[in-house]
């Protein structure tokens, strides 16, 4: 009589088993959350903390254009006209004359605004309060206590005009008769 095969055992595998293998891989699952929370949390402050310092080591500055700066030849500003071409970049009206240069500051005296040169007027307008300067800057209308101050003008090395907006001039302090307020040229 043949042998029969003898039945290979059945090995039961106990229900419990894929919990007890799980249950570490939940721990290890919750530990690397807890890991990664962690790491979020410390780097989002590492990132404060640069931002911070950044601020601190470059502090917004506000750049501003030259306060002295060369302002062509003479010749081409027209006479009797106010030259408008350095009134965005660096606040002035050249007013060219027969007999010379002045600079006016484009800073309206009642509190600050800008004022506009009306060419058929013949006067800066200040938009804000009304405040109007006939052409040589002084007041005229309006609340502004003051006529508009005047910068240095020179002539450079190379015979360009040569502005100084660190060298004010005030009518009413009779500066606008000082070496530098009025440029003569005659062309
Ligand atoms: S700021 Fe110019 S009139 Fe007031």
């Amino acid at each position: 009589m043949a042998d029969s095969p003898t039945p290979q055992k059945e090995t039961k595998v106990s229900p419990s088993v894929p919990s007890l293998v799980r249950a570490p891989l939940r721990g290890e699952v919750k530990r690397r959350g807890v890991l990664l929370a962690g790491w979020a949390i410390f780097s989002a402050g590492m990132a404060g903390m640069v931002g911070v310092m950044g601020r601190f080591m470059f502090p917004n500055v506000l750049y501003e254009p030259p306060q002295e700066f060369k302002a062509g030849l003479p010749l081409e500003y027209a006479v009797d006209a106010v030259d408008m071409r350095y009134k965005a970049s660096h606040g002035v009206w050249i007013v060219r004359e027969a007999s010379g240069f002045y600079v006016l500051s484009t800073v309206c005296t009642h509190l600050g605004c800008t004022p506009n040169w009306l060419t058929a007027d013949e006067k800066f307008k200040c938009p804000c309060h009304g405040s109007g300067f006939i052409k040589s800057g002084i007041n005229v209308e309006g609340p502004a206590p003051r006529p508009l101050e005047r910068y240095k003008v020179t002539f450079a090395e190379d015979g360009q005009l040569l502005i100084d907006k660190n060298v004010k001039f005030q009518s009413e302090k009779g500066q606008w008769t000082w070496p530098g307020a009025f440029l003569d040229f005659v062309g």
